[in-house]
């Protein structure tokens, strides 16, 4: 069954705050459609059908294997590990990860939009919010590993406004805004905890993104963990940003 707010099943508010730190965000203006079968009406996402990349598709796209990172997390910690998937889609990655690691993974999904298939997949708590109120929902769960594979990143396209990425101006100011929230989620991620995502921009964009953060200061290791150089290479999931939790 999915989550919506504190375990409450209700409809979800979808006029969450238009703006981020000061930059107007993009937000719902697709119409409210019939949603799932309990008769209620949320609105669903145009792209519904498509957003179900497999946990296989994740790992390979992020260059990172989710399943062994998990694992290893778990040995170490010693509790069930809490993965939460930032744009979770239909929910397929997580459900998979939940199935192949059962009594290992406490299952996160969230997404802003609803997906009718999350309410089969009782073993993953999916909650339909906006980007600002992730840290809400995870004040008393330390998160292992937050990961986004084109989630996360439809963020930098709204804080540039469609201007182009690589506008300097325009890119300095959605890069600083864009950390600020990175940093939101950190706050939210164990020690040791991490966070993949995919990144939008050329591999210059993507190293100025990662080397503008302070591991004194803000207390997290951020790197670039893949980039590609195929020149035709669309703006998408060919840059990948990891961030680790000191
Ligand atoms: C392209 S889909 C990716 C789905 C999935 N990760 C996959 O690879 O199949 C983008 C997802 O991010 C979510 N999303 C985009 N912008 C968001 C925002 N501002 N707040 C919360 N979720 C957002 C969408 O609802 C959607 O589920």
């Amino acid at each position: 069954m999915p989550v919506f707010g504190k375990g409450r099943v209700r409809r979800p508010k979808f006029y969450g705050k238009p703006e981020l730190e000061g930059v107007k965000i993009e937000l719902y203006r697709e119409s409210v459609k019939a949603g799932a079968a309990s008769g209620r009406r949320y609105r669903r996402s145009r792209g519904y059908k498509y957003e179900i990349t497999p946990l296989s598709g994740v790992e390979r796209f992020l260059h990172f294997n989710v399943t062994h990172w998990v694992l290893k997390r778990y040995k170490k910690v010693k509790r069930p590990v809490n993965v939460l998937d930032w744009g979770c889609g239909q929910g397929t990655a997580i459900t998979e990860l939940v199935k192949r690691l059962p009594s290992k993974v406490n299952a996160y999904g969230y997404s802003k939009d609803f997906y009718p298939s999350w309410t089969e997949n009782p073993h993953v708590k999916f909650i339909q919010e906006t980007h600002d109120q992730v840290p809400r929902f995870f004040k008393k769960i330390p998160l292992d590993l937050i990961l986004s594979l084109a989630g996360l990143h439809h963020l930098q396209a709204s804080m540039s406004r469609g201007v182009s990425l690589a506008v300097i101006e325009n890119r300095r100011r959605w890069l600083k805004e864009y950390k600020k929230y990175i940093l939101r989620l950190a706050e939210r991620l164990a020690p040791g905890g991490v966070l993949v995502t995919s990144f939008i921009g050329l591999p210059s964009h993507v190293d100025e993104f990662a080397s503008s953060f302070n591991p004194k200061k803000d207390r997290v290791r951020a790197r670039v963990l893949h980039c590609s150089y195929y020149p035709g290479a669309p703006a998408g999931v060919d840059n990948i940003f990891m961030l680790e939790k000191i």
